[in-house]
């Protein structure tokens, strides 16, 4: 596997599968490492850059685990046929503080400001993913890029910006793949490692109310449930909600793809999950 560092060396991987981290690397991106070998759509190329633009004030971004060398081994043993590890002069020439105002009035897509979840919670966040992810998308010109849907409103602003994009990348496939969990349900995610065993315990409530919430009758059931579930878990809700899979917007409907979304807090981790709503048709219904 070779270590990139500069536009010159990625240069050489245009069209490239690519799957962009800050890191820290675990199952769920050796899933994304996997699924784009799978898929065989050009030389898997990783990205590792710790994204400063897309933390806010009070963030973890000190803090992000710098796991450079088994980052390097995962990525290696996961199939990759190169790793990017561009350093902040390659990724933001005009130097941070330029970055961080642009990022701040990066052009957003609607995904990142109307649901009112991650934007509501993490204001500047997308501005930061997407100035990033656009700028990796420029470096390296991949003909797909693979984001875990553990961040589902990331993959569905990233999916829009795309979609969205007159210019070299529109022809760039998107791909969310699957969440990837531990056997205790609990999604796998680089902050876990901020959790004491207590925490952990508590954190279990996510994925419980979360499969409550996927046999609920309807959006309001399903947010109730989710509600006492968590309250009942010990974990501090940010948002526990039932939204259109696509706009991520409140539905009434329930013929539409639904998309039940969690994000809670416990004293030294924020914590975020999310599971399809099953689709209700007429004939379902007519049955319930
Ligand atoms: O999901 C992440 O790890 C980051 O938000 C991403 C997409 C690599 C951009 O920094």
């Amino acid at each position: 596997m070779r270590v990139l560092e500069t536009t010159t060396d990625v240069s050489e991987f245009f069209g490239c599968s690519l799957v962009p981290t800050m890191g820290a690397l675990h199952a769920g991106h050796r899933s994304l490492i996997e699924r784009a070998r799978q898929e065989r759509t050009g030389p898997v190329v990783v990205t590792l850059f710790v994204n400063p633009t897309q933390f806010g004030p009070g963030e973890d971004f000190s803090k992000y685990p710098r796991t450079m060398d088994e980052d390097v081994a995962l990525a290696e043993a996961a199939g990759a046929d190169a790793i990017f590890i561009p350093n902040s002069a390659t990724m933001y020439p005009a130097g941070l503080e330029a970055a961080g105002q642009a990022a701040a009035k990066w052009p957003l897509p609607p995904t990142a400001s109307e649901p009112h979840l991650e934007d509501r919670v993490r204001p500047g966040h997308f501005g930061g993913v997407c100035q990033v992810v656009s700028r990796l998308f420029d470096l390296c010109r991949p003909a797909a890029a693979y984001f875990g849907e553990k961040d589902f409103q990331q993959v569905r602003v990233i999916s829009q910006m795309v979609e969205q994009s007159t210019g070299p990348w529109r022809n760039l496939r998107v791909v969310a793949c699957p969440t990837q969990r531990d056997v205790d349900g609990l999604a796998i995610s680089s902050r876990n490692r901020y959790l004491t065993a207590q925490h952990r315990v508590c954190a279990l409530g996510i994925f419980r109310a979360l499969t409550m919430a996927s046999h609920a009758k309807d959006a309001q059931h399903a947010e109730s449930l989710m509600h006492s579930t968590l309250v009942q878990s010990g974990v501090s809700i940010d948002y526990a909600v039932v939204r259109d899979a696509f706009t991520l917007c409140p539905t009434a409907g329930t013929a539409t793809p639904r998309r039940a979304l969690i994000a809670v807090r416990l004293p030294t981790a924020r914590l975020i999950d999310n599971m399809a709503m099953p689709t209700l048709d007429r004939t379902t219904l007519a049955n319930a």
